[in-house]
């Protein structure tokens, strides 16, 4: 019997940071739903594809495989690990977001993921489309400002030049995008806990998920697939 937590909320609330920490301490496996994004995206730029093309953009994400070893991100088995980082990914990587085509095989990818570990997944939609029956979940969230700050130190950190205004911009646009998609749009489940991260430790938000879950893993918690 698998068990999963989903984690969702906007970038820089500080999910994959803490969705990584509760997956270590607790032994299961992370599902980084982004990086699945990122990768279809990367791949359209690879292959020359108009992103725009909704039909092209859908009909590639049903050729390529992503998987997702421990640390890494393999697209059709070539690291891209750190590739789908860039700020040139990040910024076309809406078109995947916003393609319905792509959203429903990435969805299939990440539940038959989940059907095979116990899953701590992170992402925009896992706790409302994905895993709407997940009875752990978490939406986080943090000061603008702050996630920006954050977002800034994590480019830096990987060597690459980008203002804090840029991020800050880019950041508010893709907020907008994520919200105000007609697709799967950012919000938090009903059922969700919601927790505010600003000026608060990872370690804290951390201990509050990595309770819920253990509290959670006493209990067959795998979600029914949504009969879709
Ligand atoms: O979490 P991230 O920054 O790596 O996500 C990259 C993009 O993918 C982001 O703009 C929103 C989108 N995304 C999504 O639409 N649904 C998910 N489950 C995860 C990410």
């Amino acid at each position: 019997m698998r068990r999963v937590v989903t984690i969702d909320g906007p970038a820089g609330s500080g999910k994959s940071t803490v969705a990584r920490i509760v997956a270590d301490r607790l032994g299961w496996r992370l599902l980084d739903t982004g990086a699945m994004y990122r990768s279809v995206a990367l791949a359209a730029l690879r292959a020359g594809i108009d992103l725009a093309d909704e039909e092209a953009l859908g009909a590639l994400a049903g050729r390529v495989t992503v998987t997702m070893p421990p640390g890494q991100v393999l697209l059709d088995d070539q690291d891209v690990t750190r590739e789908i980082r860039t700020v040139e990914v990040t910024r076309v990587t809406r078109f995947a977001a916003e393609n319905p085509r792509v959203r429903q095989v990435l969805a299939s990818w990440q539940r038959a993921f989940a059907a095979e570990n116990d899953t701590i997944t992170e992402g925009r939609d896992q706790g409302t489309i994905v895993f709407p029956d997940a009875p752990c979940k978490f939406f986080l969230t943090a000061d603008p400002t702050e996630r920006a700050r954050r977002r800034h130190a994590e480019f830096l950190q990987r060597g690459e030049s980008i203002s804090f205004e840029d991020v800050l911009r880019d950041q508010l646009r893709r907020d907008a995008e994520d919200t105000e998609r007609a697709i799967a749009p950012l919000r938090p489940a009903d059922d969700a806990t919601l927790i505010d991260t600003t000026g608060r430790t990872i370690d804290e938000i951390a201990t509050i998920v990595e309770t819920a879950a253990r509290r959670c893993s006493g209990e067959t918690c795998f979600p029914e697939p949504p009969q879709s």
